[in-house]
């Protein structure tokens, strides 16, 4: 008998987006998720408006310009200090499989001394949270989690001598307004759409530490002052398994780590995440990405920049594009899979049907509804499946599929792409697999490259090499999904060194498969609304 805390997985993954509020008594910031009625009511018919944009506190040209102003800054001065940067730990972020809902983690330094914070790596929102002074935390203890080796650690305000409160007055106080004494510290509550999930205390100031690796500072390492949540109080998800010992968020808003990274002058204002096919990655702080990259814009939602959107101009199998299946989509690296709005999925998948050369099948169980027979001696041709972007860029999905294996092997593929009910869809891990994402917020661009996902502080070791235009994907050698190199599965996952990003341990296919299959199952059975359940077998 295993339990799979299967349940929670997307609701963290940024399948959220963070709405300014600002109205009640409580409240600063709240996460909404993005299939939501409040998001829906955001997305609907802005076609054709996007030029017509407000520059108001939070919009993209507010944003537009503050960067355009601090880029100037810059320059005067002498531009950033660092041309990467990294947590001090080390650029790798690891899956840690099912107990900690298949997010990205990594560890962070904060403090003096520091202390170490295994945080959920999360695009979706905005606030860097860790358990403190704790009312009500997830369990710390390694023994909780079948994956760690180190209990987790909570922050202590007062054993930093480098943490301050936020003040009520301060700028980042969302919830100043409300405070009776301008001078007391700045509560903070972020609450996300998932039954009750959330997270509340004090805003603090301390020092992150991060690493550069490379000659541009002396000593390779740098000092930020951040703010962060003294997450006191988590409720929902947070205390089952999801994010125990905190979360980064990676959006734009002005209190994320990358924006406060960018505002001191450390690094410029980008961020790349890289995905590999083992499911590890990477993630630079002030990278924009190699000169030979694709781009194109974010899109502003009703004049805001809050999350990063991206508009896609036709779905194309090869090189024939498929008519009318221009949408908007958030570019979610938090998402294990990619959503289409539902006439574009209609005509997608129709036309992956007619592409691929093999016999349909159903899977009993999976949430994809295009599924194929396949075998391991008998390997089927992937149309090769490419996004196209305004101004001639496009991003070829390396693996548009999701391999089922029995327990001889290969018995099944679905073109792993599902309906998201609304307007707006989301491209998900799996299609970033294999690529070098970068978020460049200093110029509102999302750019890609195929990528390794090396250190890209080894010896200047930059990929260069631009997307392959015409490879169609052969299966499943390549694939991600392959028992051998796929994401470990709890029930096999074992110990692995904390500071290690690579687990050791393979999963067995069939169990591997089980796992994968029941959290697809909780993605699609529960179409988002998150129940809090935990699944026993
Ligand atoms: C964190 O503290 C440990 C000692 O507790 C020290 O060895 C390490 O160098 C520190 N790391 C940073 C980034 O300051
Ligand atoms: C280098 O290290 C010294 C002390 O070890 C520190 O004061 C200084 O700020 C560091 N330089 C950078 C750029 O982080
Ligand atoms: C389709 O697959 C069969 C074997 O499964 C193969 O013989 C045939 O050549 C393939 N056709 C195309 C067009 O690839
Ligand atoms: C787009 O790229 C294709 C091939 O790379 C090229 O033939 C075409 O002229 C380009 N179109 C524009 C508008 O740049
Ligand atoms: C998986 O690993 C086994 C043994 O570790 C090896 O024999 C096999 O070739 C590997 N399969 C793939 C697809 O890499």
């Amino acid at each position: 008998m295993e339990i799979w805390k299967v349940g929670f997985v997307a609701m963290v993954l940024g399948l959220s987006i963070l709405v300014e509020c600002g109205v009640s008594d409580m409240y600063s910031s709240k996460l909404v998720h993005r299939f939501s009625d409040e998001v829906r009511k955001v997305r609907v018919s802005r076609n054709g408006e996007v030029g017509v944009v407000w520059p108001q506190h939070r919009s993209f040209e507010y944003y537009g310009k503050l960067m355009n102003s601090d880029l100037q800054r810059q320059k005067m001065k002498l531009g950033p200090q660092f041309q990467l940067l990294f947590p001090s730990q080390g650029s790798k972020t690891m899956p840690l499989g099912n107990d900690f809902g298949w997010l990205h983690y990594m560890w962070v330094d904060i403090g003096t001394p520091n202390v170490s914070f295994l945080v959920a790596l999360d695009a979706g929102s905005d606030l860097l949270w860790v358990p403190c002074e704790c009312v009500q935390c997830a369990p710390l203890s390694a023994s909780y989690y079948s994956s760690l080796d180190k209990d987790l650690n909570e922050y202590n305000p007062s054993g930093s001598s480098t943490s301050k409160f936020l003040s009520c007055s301060h700028q980042l106080c969302e919830l100043g307004s409300n405070c009776k004494n301008p001078k007391q510290p700045c509560p903070y509550t972020v609450n996300y759409v998932s039954e009750d999930t959330s997270t509340s205390g004090v805003l603090v100031e301390d020092i992150l530490h991060l690493a550069s690796g490379n000659r541009m500072a002396a000593n390779g390492s740098a000092r930020a002052p951040v703010t962060f949540g003294c997450g006191s109080k988590q409720t929902g998800g947070y205390l089952n398994g999801v994010a125990p010992d905190g979360l980064m968020g990676l959006g734009p808003g002005e209190i994320s780590v990358p924006s406060r990274l960018a505002k001191a002058g450390l690094v410029r204002n980008s961020f790349s995440l890289c995905f590999k096919e083992d499911d590890s990655g990477r993630i630079f702080f002030g990278d924009q990405g190699p000169a030979g990259q694709q781009t194109t814009s974010f899109l502003p939602s009703e004049g805001q920049f809050v999350t990063y959107v991206v508009g896609v101009e036709s779905c194309c199998f090869g090189s024939s594009c498929i008519e009318q299946t221009s949408f908007k989509a958030i570019v979610d690296s938090g998402s294990s899979f990619t959503f289409l709005p539902d006439q574009i999925y209609d005509r997608v998948v129709k036309e992956f049907d007619r592409k691929v050369n093999a016999t349909k099948a159903s899977f009993e169980g999976y949430p994809w509804q295009y599924c194929y027979k396949s075998s391991s001696e008998v390997l089927p041709k992937i149309p090769s499946f490419t996004l196209k972007f305004t101004a001639n860029s496009s991003f070829i999905v390396q693996d548009p599929v999701f391999m089922i294996y029995g327990s001889q092997g290969a018995v099944g593929f679905c073109l792993a792409v599902e309906p998201s009910g609304i307007e707006i869809g989301t491209i998900g891990q799996n299609f970033m697999t294999g690529y070098r994402m970068v978020f460049d917020r200093e110029n509102l661009k999302l750019g890609w490259s195929r990528s390794d996902c090396e250190d890209l502080t080894d010896n200047n070791k930059l990929p260069l090499a631009p997307a392959d235009g015409n490879s169609p994907n052969s299966l499943p050698a390549e694939q991600q999904n392959t028992p051998n190199s796929s994401g470990v599965a709890p029930a096999v996952a074992g110990k692995t060194p904390s500071n290690s990003a690579a687990p050791t341990s393979r999963g067995m296919p069939s169990k591997l498969c089980l796992t994968k299959l029941l959290f697809q199952l909780l993605l699609v059975s529960s179409n988002f609304r998150w129940s809090l359940n935990t699944f026993t077998l």
